[in-house]
């Protein structure tokens, strides 16, 4: 049976998976078909179809010859279209989180704050429309004048992940718009019915508003095509959000062509308590930090470094928010649940095997630990305790609920424990202190693309640059001066004198 939020967004039990641009969504059945299952039952929701290598080819045309038109209309025209996908999005804001819900797993509210996600960005995409600002300069020569503006790219394609399986998207694509940019979305096999719900309603948007569609859309099973994509000298960007192991892939292949790639990998994020810290915004702010999404995005709390003297103090808060937490754990449509299942079996799988190698060396396992025996892929919110920050355990990023709570002693330790991972994505320290908070956001403090003060780890804001340092791969995507990856950088110098002065003072006399 269609399940009713499917119905609500006019998706059926099978659906076309790649739109091709003119009206035309694909829908081979030569290739593998797309299984979408609900993480919360285990359930098929529907089926997707695979675009074929032709159907992908015709895209990248239909692609091609959009950009031609889309780069020709003034941003702040270009501004006005995605204004209205931004309009579109608050109308059907509450069905589409309600999707990514029920197709991702994450609790209704965070469903709907992933749209609400998409809906700030077209805003803030919209103001800098009109932004697109280059600098000026004086020539050294007279009569001369320097200057720099920022051209449309051209294609972008954009990798996606299944944990934020539409906001990532629109922070991409919806910059890329108004940079004058047309993008080809690669969302994760996992949650291809958002993409479509998504693609349709935007591109919608532009239609009525008798702009050209300018939003792409490849849904495929397997690697193949998302690896055509990543290697096609047509596509000038590749956005891609996922794993370190894929994404060092990716970016050696696209660096390989010389294109440019984009890259927003994985986190291995700490909160830092200090022992002025006020545990009243610290405690929510881990739990939320820890077990939100069910510890699936990459801003996910995963370490909790905590002075010595408040350690146990702070554990056993923790252990009493989580035993709260676990009796809220289900259908993450329901009102009142907390906390979701993982994406699928494979994640349970991973959260298990992580957990056994970390007991077998002698860490404790101080809240949850287990899978549930129930239907979906649901787990406990876990803590841990007695381990060491270099434990491969703690290096590594599991894509789960699972915090691990090392205590220190100076601000140093803890910052060398804080930045002693392969990953930079985003940081926080909870404190009073003025000079420990100036210090961890101090040169010599986190090295993170994302460094907080009293707040946690996850939920940024959009209007703030996104990304990470080191295994996280470099990228900023989202707010700040992000767009200027989305447009290409040209200097003109133009001579309005009668003379021909040679820069550096070289004279070259016939
Ligand atoms: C992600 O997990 O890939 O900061 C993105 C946050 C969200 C975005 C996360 N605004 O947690």
């Amino acid at each position: 049976m269609l399940h009713p939020i499917l119905d609500a967004l006019g998706l059926g039990e099978h659906n076309p998976g790649s739109y091709l641009g003119d009206g035309e969504w694909a829908d081979s059945r030569s290739e593998p078909l797309l299984e979408v299952l609900n993480p919360s039952n285990g359930q098929q929701l529907a089926t997707v179809s695979s675009a074929t290598a032709d159907e992908y080819e015709r895209m990248m045309h239909a692609a091609a010859q959009a950009f031609v038109a889309w780069r020709a209309l003034p941003a702040p025209r270009r501004g006005e279209a995605i204004r209205l996908c931004g309009e579109a999005l608050r109308r059907h804001k509450d069905a589409l989180g309600s999707l990514v819900s029920l197709e991702m797993g994450k609790v209704k509210a965070e469903g709907d704050g992933e749209v609400q996600e998409m809906i700030d960005i077209a805003d803030f995409a919209v103001g800098q429309s009109r932004m697109l600002y280059g600098l000026t300069m004086h020539s050294e020569r007279p009569g001369h004048r320097m200057y720099e503006q920022w051209h449309p790219l051209g294609l972008v394609g954009i990798i996606s992940a299944f944990n934020f399986p539409v906001a990532v998207w629109s922070w991409n694509a919806f910059i890329a718009a108004v940079c004058g940019d047309v993008s080809i979305w690669k969302p994760s096999p996992k949650t291809p019915l958002t993409s479509i719900a998504a693609t349709r309603i935007c591109n919608a948007a532009l239609k009525a508003g008798g702009f050209p569609e300018v939003f792409f859309l490849l849904n495929a099973a397997g690697t193949a095509r998302a690896e055509r994509l990543v290697d096609d000298s047509r596509v000038a960007l590749v956005s891609f959000t996922g794993s370190s192991a894929v994404g060092r892939q990716v970016g050696v292949r696209v660096a390989q062509r010389l294109g440019r790639s984009l890259l927003e990998l994985g986190g291995n994020n700490a909160i830092i308590v200090d022992a002025t810290a006020d545990l009243k915004l610290a405690i929510p702010a881990i739990v939320f930090g820890a077990v939100g999404t069910a510890g699936q995005r990459c801003t996910t709390t995963r370490r909790l470094i905590v002075h010595e003297s408040i350690v146990d103090d702070v554990l056993n808060k923790l252990a009493s928010a989580y035993a709260q937490v676990e009796k809220r754990i289900g259908d993450p449509l329901e009102a009142g649940t907390l906390m979701g299942p993982l994406i699928d079996r494979a994640a349970v799988q991973r959260f298990e095997a992580t957990l056994e190698k970390a007991r077998a060396a002698g860490a404790r396992v101080v809240s949850g630990g287990k899978a549930l025996e129930r239907p979906g892929h649901y787990v406990q919110p876990t803590l841990v305790t007695d381990v060491e920050p270099t434990d491969a355990w703690v290096q590594e990023e599991t894509f789960a609920p699972i915090l691990y709570v090392m205590p220190y002693r100076t601000l140093e330790d803890a910052i060398v424990i804080q930045n002693g991972v392969p990953q930079g994505l985003s940081s926080s320290v909870f404190t009073k202190d003025l000079q420990v908070a100036e210090r961890f956001l101090s040169a010599s403090g986190s090295d993170c693309g994302i460094a907080n003060v009293n707040i946690g780890t996850s939920g940024a804001e959009i209007g703030g640059a996104f990304g990470g340092e080191k295994d996280t791969g470099g990228g900023r995507e989202s707010g700040s001066d992000a767009w200027k990856a989305y447009m290409r950088r040209q200097t003109n110098t133009l001579n309005y004198s009668d003379a021909l002065p040679l820069a550096q003072g070289i004279r070259f006399d016939l």
